[in-house]
């Protein structure tokens, strides 16, 4: 279904109201997402990173992939929690000009009082250094409290009309405060509850916010089988013309006292699942432009045949057909 042809959600309900948006910075283009995605630029295949990952051991060589493999390697999400700031290689990868994104870790949505003066300037500054083509990240709870060192996790939001509207008012307000694009991601968890599936859930949350989709294939096959459905349950229903960028990453079946879940380990062993759901994504989305294989803790070797593969899908897409 396209964008303007979509029906408006029918929210219930009565929601506490939240506070006034300020006004968007003349940097971001006029329009309604079908226009504004116009002007995102299409970034290929890339990798992510967070502050310190490419230190651990074994972790992926981001110099050797883009010397020995630049097609997959075309650009970097920077994952940022503001406290941490940024890595030297995050800094070294600026510094030779190459494209970011900048995947927030620190922020609840649907949280007014997160969006301090302090931290907002903190995002600026960041946002200074990486130059992102646009910012993205988890609509989720990233702290349980105060949003401080020690309560950073990250949790689904409840799935219900209201918590959509509440996390579209915080994206909203992060592109007002940026002048970016900000995109929800699908979170993972083990634990899911609400009352709808998680594609309807972001549905609307674009509807609301007027804005895009990371589609983390990895946190879909989580969901789906929490729910005990099929990989492409609801996907026939949703504005896959939202989707902007894709994540696709390994996960493994745990179990904890008998309770049966999907761990999202970030291994290159991608699940069946995810690629079915990749396959079936990625021919059908006209707006995709990015697409990460999230294997930032795994040696380059080990995630070559993933890296392939995801090239090769990428082939049946229509702006990054050809690209990897
Ligand atoms: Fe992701």
């Amino acid at each position: 279904m396209s964008i303007d042809a979509r029906p408006s959600p029918d929210f219930t309900g009565s929601p506490a109201p939240l506070p006034a948006l300020l006004p968007v910075p003349a940097s971001l283009p006029e329009g309604d997402f079908a226009a504004r995605v116009r002007a995102l630029p299409v970034l290929g295949l890339g990798v992510s990173t967070e502050y310190g990952a490419a230190f651990a051991r074994g972790a992926l060589d981001l110099r050797r992939l883009r010397r020995e493999h630049p097609a997959f390697a075309q650009f970097l999400e920077v994952g940022v929690e503001t406290v941490k700031g940024l890595d030297a290689h995050t800094h070294e990868w600026v510094a030779e000009g190459r494209p970011t994104t900048y995947h927030f870790l620190d922020v609840n949505l649907d949280d007014p009082d997160d969006f301090t003066p302090a931290w907002l300037d903190e995002v600026r500054h960041i946002v200074s250094q990486i130059r992102p083509a646009w910012l993205c990240g988890d609509a989720g709870l990233w702290h349980f409290g105060r949003r401080e060192p020690g309560t950073m996790l990250l949790l689904p939001p409840i799935l219900t009309a209201e918590s959509a509207r509440a996390q579209a008012w915080g994206l909203t307000r992060l592109r007002a405060e940026t002048g970016l694009e900000v995109l929800p991601e699908n979170p993972p968890g083990q634990v899911f509850v609400g009352d709808l599936h998680i594609l309807d859930f972001f549905a609307r949350v674009c509807e609301h916010a007027d804005t895009g989709l990371v589609l983390d294939c990895a946190h879909l096959t989580i969901y789906q089988h929490f729910k005990g459905l099929p990989p492409l349950t609801a996907l026939d229903g949703f504005p896959l013309d939202r989707v902007v960028e894709i994540h696709v990453a390994g996960g493994r079946e745990a179990s904890v006292d008998g309770y049966a879940f999907i761990e999202d380990d970030h291994t290159p062993d991608v699940l069946p699942a995810t690629w079915e759901i990749l396959e079936y994504v990625v021919p059908r989305a006209p707006n995709l432009r990015a697409v990460i294989f999230e294997c930032e803790r795994n040696p380059v070797d080990a995630c070559l045949p993933g890296f392939a593969r995801i090239a090769e899908i990428l082939k049946s897409s229509p702006l990054l057909g050809g690209s990897a």
